[in-house]
Formats: structure tokens, C-alpha cells, sequence
């Protein structure tokens, strides 16, 4: 996490130069860090790719990303005339020994231009195939020699279940050692993901509430309004429960579950983190149909437009036994979160485009107020918007102005005020972070391997039986309805199914 310290001078070379990632996150992320003055003195990046392409032709692909897709929009001429200065572009194979040794010897050429040997960052933004040649010749050509100032990111999928993670892990590990490896999981960088931890662990009053004595439940939805796009291919050997559950959605869960860390030393909080995750109760796979639901999106309507069936998107199977959407109810077993359910849930083609923590304290012991109004109070939850909105609320009961004893929902908002363009993306917050060699934000093997071994009795499952229902939900609604079943019969409701104007 930031400490107000500039990185120190810094290649940055990126694996996958071309592709889609770095012209839409990567390129903005650093061109941002760069006008608010983050970027170290002195740093090069050096697009690879097998394209044939010159230094002008390669900026001009990366202009247009910024202009599509970078907060700021549009870059100011001048500005974008100072960083291209920096970027260029190295057409070479992934698989061919000889071009590692022409990369060696241009970082080399640029540590003699600045008189230091720089940090060097790579950035692996290809498909998982590739890793093992990139390490191979990363370690042979001594690319990346300097295991203190050497670093390399790597792009999910970590691999493809626990054992291939496993694989992976020690692949990666017979060429850098942990400490210099950075896993991505973007939704760590997000700005009101990481408030989680300010909010939990900088404020006295939240804190003493936080466990089974009070807390009924808890519920945790990222839903997507976008369908798979073009990434069809990537999907169906993926599913929901691999692209979100796996990663995103069971680190937010570490965030709300975790124990206070003893410092927010990057090793202490990754241990908190790992402790959750271990004291998640393992799915026994006779019980996953009562714990879990999966779905598949049919055809539907979103804003408006009619869209098609995920069987009908490019490269999907017309029987696909993908899902795209995942329900899962887990507990903790550990002192804290004892027999406290905590939905997780995600999907694609939903109504909304929304992602948001839900903590639901228990009613009230008992109740003072005349009959008819005790059938008006509901518990308090605390409602943590993490995107698009962005806000933290506090559900409290309050008397309706008037003569009489009324009893009215109300809410307490912070939100945050600063407008989305001002909010740094995800990946600003963590390439900067790796550039000045902070890990806490990225996820250390043991977790990537824990976070599969409690998924894998679901995946196992649903591998092994195609599902009868596909597609179960349509486009544009919140799932199947047996979602809605597996939280009702605990008496609960997914919140976010409600509007947030119908919430109080
Ligand atoms: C990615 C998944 O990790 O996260 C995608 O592979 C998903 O399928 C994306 O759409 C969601 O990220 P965000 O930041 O848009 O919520």
C-alpha cells in the first residue's frame, strides 16, 4: 500500500504487449500513476509481441486505449508526447531463447543510459500455456537475476484447480522466490475493497460487533450486467465459479471475516487472510446441491435490448454445461463466525450491475413498542456498496416525525465524494504497489491454493454432473430461482434483489 515514496527507477516489460489487458488497463494504469506524479524519475516499458510493429505504430495502438478506455479520457497532447517517450516496442517469440538474450541486453543498454541497475517488473499478461517459457528463459537468460529488485506479476487464472496450482506455484517458485512473485487479483486494488480494512480496523465501534453475537448474516453479490463477450473460448474451460468465486468474491470474504492483523505488514495481513479461508467448512459433496446453485443465462432483455443465450455466444458450446452464475452459502468454523451463514454470489446477464457486502445484525432481544409497530422493525445492516456506487450504509430504526410513536427505517450514508474519474483504478493502486515492492495486496501461494481446496468439492460435483436445468435463468433477471430458495429457507432475502430506494 502507498507510503508516499517514489519507486525507485524501473523497467516494466510486459509479455502479451499487444493484447487486449495491456491496452485497456495496463497502459491507462501507468499513464495515470505517471500525470499524478507516481511514476518513478526513470522507467521504460517495453512491449513484447510477435506482431510486426514499430515504436510509432505500437503508441498509436496504445493511444487509442487511453482515449477509449483511461478515466481521464483523452490524453493532452504534450503530456502523452513526454510519457511515449518511455514505451517501446520489441517484437519477439515467447518461446525463443535468442530474443530473451536481445531483451537482456536492452535492459542492460537502458541500466548504462541511467547509470543504476534498474528494478525490473514483468508483467505476464498471457495465457496460462506460456508461463513456463517465459520463467524458463527469464532464469536462463538472467533476466531477472536480482531477487531484490527483480519482480514478476502474473495474471489469473492460477492455475486451472488445486493441483494445477499447485504446479504452477512450484513452477513459478524454481525461478523467483515469493517474495518477488505478484499475483493479481484486481479486485484486491479496488479502492472500496481496501477501505474494508480502514473501516473494520481504524474505527473502536464496529469492531466489537463484528462476530456471531451479533451478526444474523452476511451476503456478498458481484453481479455483471455484460455477458461473456468475446472471451467464449476462455469461459467455457472456466465458469463462474472459477473466474469469480474462486478469486474475487473469497478474497472479499477474507477481507469481512478476518481477524485484526497485528500490523498491516504485508505477511501479517496475508496470514489473517489465509486463516479464514482455512476456517472455511469444506462442502461435503453429497451436500453441494443444499449448499451451492449453479446457472446458466438463457436469451433475455438487458436495458432494453434483446440479448442472446450464453449457448448462443461465439465459441460456447450449443450444449455448454458452463454456469455463469454461482450461489453458494458457506460457514466459518472458527470462534468468531460459528454458525453465522455468509452467501456468496455472482453472475453474468443480471438485472444490475452491482457489487456490494451485506453484514445483517440480529433483531432486537425485544420489543418496547406497541404491537403494531414492532411489526415495522427491522434489524440493522450495514450495506457496503463496492461498484458502481460507492458507498458504506448503515440501516437504523427512527421514529417517523409526528405525534405518534411511528417507527421508520433510516439510513446513515458515507459516500465517497470524490467523482469516479478521480478514483484511481484498481490497477494504478496495484502497479504501483508492485513497482515499490509491496505484496500485501496480491495473493501469496498458500492462499491461491486454499481458496481451490474450498471450491473444489463444488467443482468436483458439478463436473461430474451435467446439470439438467441450462440455461435456468434470463437474461437481465438475478438468477435461478433456486438461488432465491437457498437463502429463503433461512428465512433470509438476497438484498440487493431489492431496488436500494425499496431498501428503507
Ligand atoms: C475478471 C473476470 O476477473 O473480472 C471477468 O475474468 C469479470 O469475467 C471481471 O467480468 C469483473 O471485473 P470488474 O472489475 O468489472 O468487476
Amino acid at each position: 500500500m502507498k507510503t508516499g515514496k517514489k519507486a525507485i527507477p524501473t523497467i516494466i516489460v510486459i509479455f502479451g504487449g499487444t493484447g487486449d489487458l495491456a491496452k485497456r488497463k495496463l497502459i491507462p494504469a501507468f499513464y495515470n500513476l505517471f500525470l499524478d506524479g507516481w511514476m518513478p524519475e526513470k522507467f521504460a516499458i517495453i512491449g513484447l509481441g510477435r506482431t510486426e510493429l514499430d515504436d510509432e505504430q505500437y503508441n498509436n495502438h496504445l493511444h487509442e486505449g487511453l482515449i477509449e478506455f483511461s478515466r481521464k479520457g483523452k490524453p493532452d497532447d504534450a503530456q502523452w508526447a513526454s510519457f511515449k517517450k518511455n514505451v517501446s516496442y520489441f517484437k519477439s517469440n515467447i518461446n525463443h531463447p535468442a530474443d530473451y538474450i536481445t531483451l537482456a541486453e536492452k535492459l542492460d543498454q537502458i541500466d548504462t543510459e541511467w547509470g543504476i541497475r534498474g528494478n525490473r517488473l514483468f508483467y505476464l499478461s498471457v495465457a496460462p500455456q506460456f508461463i513456463e517459457a517465459v520463467t524458463v528463459n527469464l532464469h536462463d537468460s538472467k533476466l531477472a537475476s536480482e531477487a531484490a529488485s527483480d519482480r514478476i506479476i502474473i495474471e489469473k487464472p492460477f492455475g486451472h484447480n488445486k493441483e494445477t496450482a499447485i504446479e504452477l506455484n512450484n513452477l513459478l517458485t524454481r525461478t523467483f522466490q515469493e517474495e518477488q512473485i505478484y499475483r493479481i487479483d484486481h479486485y484486491l486494488g479496488k479502492e472500496t475493497v481496501q477501505n474494508i480494512l480502514a473501516f473494520r480496523f481504524a474505527n473502536a465501534l464496529f469492531e466489537p460487533l463484528w462476530n456471531r453475537n451479533y451478526i444474523d448474516s452476511v451476503q456478498i453479490t458481484v453481479a455483471e450486467q455484460v455477458g461473456v463477450e468475446e472471451r467464449g473460448g476462455y469461459y467455457e474451460g472456466s465458469g463462474a465459479l472459477r473466474d469469480m468465486i474462486q478469486n474475487h468474491l473469497l478474497q472479499i470474504l477474507c477481507m469481512v471475516a478476518m481477524e485484526a492483523p497485528v500490523s498491516f505488514q504485508a505477511e501479517e495481513i496475508r496470514n489473517r487472510k489465509v486463516d479464514v479461508l482455512r476456517a472455511v467448512r469444506r462442502i461435503k459433496p453429497e451436500n453441494v446441491h443444499h449448499y451451492a446453485v449453479r446457472g446458466q443465462y438463457d436469451a433475455g432483455w438487458i436495458q432494453g435490448k434483446k440479448v442472446p443465450g450464453y449457448r448462443e455466444e461465439p465459441e460456447v458450446s450449443p450444449k455448454s454445461n458452463t454456469e455463469t452464475y454461482v450461489a453458494i452459502k458457506f460457514y466459518l468454523d472458527n470462534w468468531r463466525w460459528q454458525g453465522v451463514p455468509f452467501y456468496l454470489r455472482t453472475g453474468k446477464r443480471m438485472q444490475e450491475k452491482t457489487s456490494s457486502i451485506t453484514i445483517q445484525f440480529r433483531p432486537v432481544p425485544h420489543s418496547t413498542f406497541p404491537e403494531n409497530q414492532s411489526d415495522s422493525l427491522m434489524p440493522n445492516r450495514l450495506t457496503i456498496n463496492i461498484q458502481p456506487q460507492m458507498d458504506i450504509r448503515l440501516r437504523f430504526m427512527a421514529k417517523k416525525t409526528g405525534l405518534e410513536m411511528n417507527l421508520n427505517p433510516a439510513e446513515m450514508i458515507f459516500d465517497y465524494d470524490t467523482c469516479s474519474t478521480q478514483t484511481p483504478e484498481a490497477y494504478e493502486t496495484l502497479l504501483l504497489d508492485a513497482m515499490r515492492g509491496d505484496t500485501t495486496l496480491f495473493m501469496r501461494s498458500d492462499q491461491v491454493e486454499e481458496a481451490w481446496d474450498v471450491i473444489m468439492p463444488i467443482l468436483e460435483t458439478w463436473e461430474s454432473r451435467e446439470s439438467i436445468d441450462f440455461p435456468n435463468y434470463a437474461a437481465g433477471t438475478w438468477g435461478p430461482e433456486n438461488a432465491e430458495a437457498l437463502i429463503a429457507r433461512d428465512g433470509h432475502v438476497w438484498a440487493t434483489n431489492l431496488h436500494p430506494k425499496e431498501h428503507h
